[in-house]
């Protein structure tokens, strides 16, 4: 099963670079993966307008099966409310016979940092109990901190919290953006893979637009990164077997 997951779009930024959105477009359109997921930040300051600019740049995407979670920047301004009638539902589920996913909305209207809230816990522990599948859990923050990129002082307030959650059902995928730069830890047995971003030119130091697509096969895992401007591809793991039960 193939997935690419993009973040960190930004498409109504002054930041946007159309060039990359289009080499963006072409990949998806080319490699026609499975699932497409999208980390949040579609939009940079969540008004109507850039809304509907994300609805013109996604109606180019042939894809079959996408989830989305929104973003800080898609809550602002009441976005959020938009995000809900305009792209879909903050805490989307999806699954087939190969994985389960639980998207969560991470952001908080008009704050930068994030959380998820207790009133969702039930949900997410009741979702990835699932049996027999890549459990993957898909939100906006980061929830450990990624090296390179400031003072940190963004990471969802219940952090803790969601990642005992993770640890105690198996959650074998945490996916994010937010950092806008491409990331991978492992705690437990879990990968934590964060994705630059895909389109923005907010990039940190030298870094570059990427995303990431990840392969999974008989339960192996193998996650490579798109450097969007050059096409050039870097694999980040190969093959690391899933304790699937
Ligand atoms: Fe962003
Ligand atoms: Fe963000």
């Amino acid at each position: 099963m193939k997935i690419i997951h993009i973040s960190d779009l930004h498409v109504s930024s002054p930041n946007y670079n159309p060039e990359w959105g289009k080499k963006v477009r072409d990949h998806i359109n080319t490699t026609k993966p499975d699932l497409l997921l999208i980390t949040g930040d579609l939009t940079n300051e969540g008004h109507i307008h850039e809304y509907r600019m994300w609805q013109n740049y996604f109606s180019q995407l042939e894809v079959d099966n996408c989830i989305i979670v929104p973003g800080n920047h898609d809550a602002r301004n009441d976005g959020w409310e938009l995000f809900e009638e305009l792209v879909g539902p903050r805490f989307p589920t999806w699954e087939n016979d190969i994985v389960k996913i639980q998207g969560l909305d991470s952001s908080e209207p008009d704050l930068d940092e994030g959380g998820i809230g207790r009133d969702h816990y039930e949900k997410i522990k009741e979702s990835m109990s699932v049996k027999g599948k890549v459990k993957i859990i898909m939100l906006h923050h980061h929830l450990i901190p990624i090296p390179g990129t400031g003072r940190e002082r963004q990471i969802p307030v219940d952090a803790g919290d969601v990642l005992k959650i993770i640890a105690e059902t198996g959650v074998h995928l945490v996916l994010s953006g937010h950092r806008h730069k491409t990331w991978m830890w492992k705690l437990q047995d879990t990968y934590f893979i964060t994705s630059g971003t895909s389109t923005s030119r907010r990039l940190k130091g030298r870094s570059y637009p990427s995303f990431n697509i990840i392969d999974i096969d008989d339960g192996k895992l193998t996650i490579t990164e798109v450097n969007v401007e050059d096409g050039s591809k870097t694999t980040k793991l190969d093959g690391a077997v899933l304790n699937i039960e």
